[in-house]
């Protein structure tokens, strides 16, 4: 048996069952798509952004999504309500392929709840107006933004972890050093191959400050004492009030725990990072990727 933390004093059960999404972001980094809809709602392949992510958590065994929106988000509601009169026309037509697309969206058992993050005050602020709706229990934030393709999908890996070790755990690989500006960077002990008991987490350092190469991916799962912690963070870097400081926080007084994701991570949020996830995820699509392919090979590049 390893030194695990022993159940984290706050917390009532130790099963993930609640997922923030925080996506009331201004996403200027992919200006001019983003300027009057979601960077969530921009699809990779057939589909949006917030839905991967939606249906990752699903996987994991998370039932209730606390999506933390802001203006310009009403899409992204749309998208996980029934709409009614779609689904009549396909059902009228017999288009029952499309209507099982449609209707899978948001299977039954899944709760979708709402909650205004009024001003974009950053990442720590909009995972702190899910507070109330969290209350006491571990739970998942999935940066919809980042796009995670795994197997087993990477949050199921980290609930799978967090049974084990029953302490918070962030999403981590290997950056270049001169990406280190883009990340929350974590140093520490390892106590095996993927898992690193973390002891430091500087958000976005320069190269020359930056503790490891080790960066936090979009996907944690967090112990309810971080909410206490990021309410008494003053701003961090670029005056928003970060997560990862409150993280820093919770690291003084429980076990935080660095996973190595198995998988690979699109950052889409960057136009780069968006048409890589296109071109890879149409040719893995089991319709498309034949003729993409063919597609690609015949063009001049
Ligand atoms: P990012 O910094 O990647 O998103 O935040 P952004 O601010 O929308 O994009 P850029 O940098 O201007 O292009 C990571 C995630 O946190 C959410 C974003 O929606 C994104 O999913 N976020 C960020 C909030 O919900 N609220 C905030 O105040 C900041």
């Amino acid at each position: 048996m390893h030194n695990a933390a022993e159940q984290p004093a706050q917390c009532t059960n130790m099963k993930v069952t609640k997922a923030i999404f925080p996506v009331a972001g201004l996403g200027t980094r992919f200006l001019p798509a983003t300027k009057a809809q979601p960077k969530e709602m921009l699809p990779v392949v057939d589909k949006p952004l917030i839905q991967y992510a939606v249906e990752e958590a699903y996987a994991a065994g998370v039932r209730e999504m606390i999506f933390v929106t802001g203006r310009h988000k009403r899409p992204i509601e749309d998208h996980f309500d029934m709409t009614f009169e779609l689904e009549l026309a396909l059902e009228q037509a017999g288009k029952k392929e499309l209507l099982d697309v449609v209707r899978s969206v948001k299977p039954d058992d899944m709760e979708c709840i709402y909650v205004r993050q009024a001003q974009a005050l950053g990442l720590g602020h909009a995972v702190l107006c899910a507070q109330r709706l969290v209350g006491q229990d571990p739970f998942a934030v999935l940066l919809a933004d980042d796009l995670m393709v795994g197997q087993p999908p990477v949050l199921k890996q980290m609930v799978d972890q967090f049974a084990e070790w029953h302490a918070s755990i962030l999403a981590v690989q290997e950056v270049p050093a001169e990406h280190t500006r883009r990340y929350g960077i974590v140093a520490g002990t390892p106590v095996n191959d993927k898992m690193m008991d973390v002891s430091r987490i500087v958000e976005k350092p320069a190269p020359e400050d930056a503790p490891s190469r080790l960066g936090v991916a979009g996907r944690y799962i967090l112990t309810p004492g971080v909410f206490r912690e990021i309410a008494n963070q003053p701003r961090g870097v670029g005056g928003e009030i970060q997560l990862t400081d409150g993280i820093a926080g919770l690291l003084r007084r429980e076990k935080v725990f660095a996973y190595r994701y198995e998988g690979k991570r699109y950052d889409c949020g960057s136009k780069e990072g968006f048409l890589q996830a296109n071109v890879e995820l149409a040719l893995a699509h089991p319709e498309l990727g034949p003729g993409f392919r063919d597609y690609l090979r015949s063009i001049d590049i």
